[in-house]
């Protein structure tokens, strides 16, 4: 197996200054994820399962640990890396997937899932081309294809939401709980998008509302639960 994440000793707290304490997200956290292994994160609200995902995207510094990610480039700490090396490795090899569009005015839904693609050099018109595809994979309506997101339902915008953010198959996919208010068609069509994902060699860690959505994706399950952290194999796992 060809690693693609070796996380050692990662831990994050939060201080809350009005309050004068501190809140532990998570402590003490050590697990790998190699090629094409999906790593199924879970443990009760508050667990710390968005703050982890986040610390992995270096959205959060955390307080202590390795993030130790094999880039194309070598081996990268994500916990000591420049932020410039950090927003490159978001543009070319690591991927976050969560509920949320951020839809921008007047960029149509058609361009917004092709943005990705044309930033790796992919040509334009290939690049729409291949959005149509994942718009249509993912039940938006051709009508809406140049229209703007902004406008948009919330669940017509969680699948324009997918598939710009599954269209470039890259090295390492964090998924925080993608799956909230999405038909069962769209659902479907994800679940699929992540088995072409993995095959293709794409590490992904993820938080589901529903894991029985991914369960034939699944390699190993780590769970936050408070004292009680720990990594097994999934034939264990009661989902
Ligand atoms: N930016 C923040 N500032 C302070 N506390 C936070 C912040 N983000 C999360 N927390 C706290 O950290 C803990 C873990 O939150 P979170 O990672 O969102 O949990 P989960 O995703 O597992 O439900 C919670 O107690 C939450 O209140
Ligand atoms: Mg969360």
């Amino acid at each position: 197996m060809t690693p693609v994440l070796d996380i050692e000793g990662l831990s994050k707290g939060f201080t809350l200054h009005h309050l004068g304490n501190r809140i532990e997200a998570f402590d003490d956290i050590s697990f790998t994820v190699g090629a094409g292994e999906f790593v199924l994160l879970k443990g009760a609200n508050g667990a710390g399962k968005s703050t982890l995902l986040r610390t992995l995207y270096r959205s959060y510094l955390p307080r202590a640990g390795v993030i130790r990610f094999h880039s194309d480039h070598g081996p990268i700490d994500l916990a000591r890396a420049a932020d410039i090396d950090v927003a490159h490795l978001r543009r070319t090899e690591i991927g976050f997937v969560t509920q949320f569009l951020q839809a921008r005015p007047r960029v149509s839904a058609e361009a917004i899932v092709a943005e990705p693609l044309r930033l790796h050099g992919v040509a334009v018109e290939e690049a729409l081309a291949q959005a149509r595809e994942a718009l249509k994979t993912f039940g938006v309506k051709p009508d809406l294809w140049k229209a703007y997101p902004t406008t948009f339902s919330g669940g017509e915008q969680q699948k324009v939401n997918l598939a710009r953010a599954l269209i470039l198959p890259q090295k390492l996919l964090l998924l925080d709980e993608p799956t909230a208010s999405l038909d069962a068609h769209a659902r479907a069509a994800l679940v699929a998008r992540l088995a072409e994902l993995k095959a293709a060699g794409t590490a992904m860690i993820g938080v589901f509302h529903h894991p029985g959505d991914v369960e034939q994706l699944i390699d190993r399950v780590v769970d936050l639960t408070p004292d009680f952290i720990k990594s097994e194999d999934r034939t264990d796992v009661d989902l």
